[in-house]
């Protein structure tokens, strides 16, 4: 995918205050033996991100460099990598936070590399099914044609998980996931809440979220809210489930 036409990109490199060099992490697994580092001299713009450097490697310099993007605006939740050191959004970090070079690129640590800076994200797309992250009516067969109104303030109970864009900056900074990948993980437990919160929801998410691999695997380290992009907060998630989970063993017929 071009991120620019020629004609604005040459208009836009004359806007270089120089360049930056960016160290790439470059690994095909079954066929390197490890990954390596590929270094790329890019214009340093003022309002060019991360990605953009990226997307000017992948058209100007080497069209093999594999990385996923799509929305360029903190929205769709694909470009998460390793940024010197750091998991961020690379849309929305820009290369003038580094100008003073080199910046490094790797995938997102604590997932398995499918190419060069694509990870696979299978794993958690399993865990995130696991805790039903959809409304659920009992008694009721879909299609649901029923409106179910809400007032601001039960909105406001469950809104801010709602923020969600699934890119996973939250399990590459998590010290608990990345030793045991069987950990649930800070957005499938705060998605979980999403829903758990909803007054419109009638499940009951106990069986996933009570576990030692769910929210007891937490130990509240919070790195998953302070590198979180959408301001989630998902060490609050957990925590809070915590509390509802130990309530119900005093007292069982309580649900959120
Ligand atoms: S909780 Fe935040 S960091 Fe984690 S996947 Fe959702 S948006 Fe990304
Ligand atoms: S490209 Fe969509 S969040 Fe960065």
């Amino acid at each position: 995918m071009n991120a620019d036409t020629d004609t604005t990109r040459a208009i836009r490199q004359e806007a270089a205050t120089g360049t930056i060099r960016m160290e790439v992490a470059r690994y095909r697994p079954g066929q390197d033996a490890e990954p390596v580092t590929q270094s790329y001299e890019v214009p340093l713009i003022s309002d060019w991100a991360v990605l953009d450097g990226l997307n000017y490697i992948k058209d100007q310099l080497d069209g093999s460099l594999s990385y996923r993007w799509s929305c360029r605006m903190g929205v769709c939740g694909s470009c998460g990598m390793t940024v010197n050191g750091e998991p961020r959004l690379t849309c929305g970090t820009f290369l003038t936070e580094y100008d003073r070079g080199p910046v490094r690129i790797e995938p997102l640590k604590g997932f398995p590399v499918i190419r060069d800076l694509v990870v696979d994200i299978d794993e958690f797309l399993a865990k995130l099914s696991s805790v039903r992250p959809w409304l659920v009516r009992e008694g009721e067969e879909p299609p649901l044609t029923t409106e179910y109104a809400q007032t601001p303030e039960q909105l406001d109970a469950y809104k801010q998980y709602s923020m969600c864009i699934n890119c996973l900056l939250c399990y590459s900074a998590c010290p608990v996931y990345v030793l045991d990948p069987d950990f649930l993980g800070p957005a499938a437990i705060a998605l979980a809440q999403r829903y758990n919160l909803d007054s419109r929801d009638m499940d009951d998410r106990f069986d996933v979220l009570n576990l030692d691999e769910a929210v007891w695997g937490c130990t509240f380290v919070g790195e998953c809210t302070r590198v979180c992009p959408k301001h989630v907060d998902p060490a609050e998630a957990i925590q809070r489930y915590k509390l509802t989970a130990a309530l119900r063993s005093v007292l069982p017929w309580s649900r959120r």
